[in-house]
């Protein structure tokens, strides 16, 4: 895998990876410094890509056979599998954690870790998919999601979920922010 190699494919893939070039080390650490590397239960990721994510879990020290991914793009998958050997990597739709997950676990989960570019789905879509993924934590799990946006990618509904958000991590093409999203107690 080379950086070149990595950004041509975003690029072709931009309908539907939303982005033109993987997310840089900052944004990835950043993404994960949530998750709780201890524990047992796993952890799902939404959209790994070339595999940055997922090798940032492995690095805060989640086991690679905790890390379940799911990929839609048959490419990416295979780049997962090679670069984070033990990690579940399923070929599915994220969307429909429902169906895609027969493969592998419904949860409970430790955390979700998603970088699904939300924006490109309508509104209504991508808060079913965090209530879901919210749905599938065990206590004290979050949903961690990164935009480009100022604007959460889910907007805040304090009878529903708490949000937090990071501000902008700078260190990164173009830079982008973290949201968090917890069930409330
Ligand atoms: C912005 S890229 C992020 C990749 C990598 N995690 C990173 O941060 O550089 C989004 C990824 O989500 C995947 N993706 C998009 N829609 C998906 C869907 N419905 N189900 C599963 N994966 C999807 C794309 O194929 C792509 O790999």
């Amino acid at each position: 895998m080379s950086v070149i190699g990595d950004t041509i494919r975003y690029i072709r893939t931009w309908g539907t990876t939303g982005a033109v070039a993987p997310s840089g080390k900052a944004l990835a650490r950043r993404m994960v410094a949530g998750v709780d590397p201890r524990g047992a239960l796993p952890v799902l990721e939404l959209g790994p890509g070339n595999g940055v994510v997922t090798e940032a879990l492995i690095a805060r020290g989640v086991a690679p056979e905790r890390i379940v991914a799911i990929e839609f793009n048959p490419d990416f998958a295979a780049q997962v599998r090679r670069r984070c050997p033990g990690v579940r990597v399923v070929e599915g739709d994220a969307y429909d954690l429902a169906a895609t997950l027969r493969q592998a676990t419904p949860g409970p989960f430790a955390a979700v870790v998603s970088s699904l570019p939300l924006l490109l789905r309508p509104p209504e879509q991508r808060k079913a998919l965090v209530l879901d993924a919210l749905a599938r934590l065990t206590p004290g799990g979050s949903y961690i999601q990164f935009s480009y946006s100022p604007k959460p990618p889910v907007p805040e509904s304090p009878g529903e979920y708490r949000l937090d958000g990071s501000g902008f991590i700078l260190l990164n093409v173009p830079p982008a922010r973290v949201w968090t999203y917890r069930p409330l107690d």
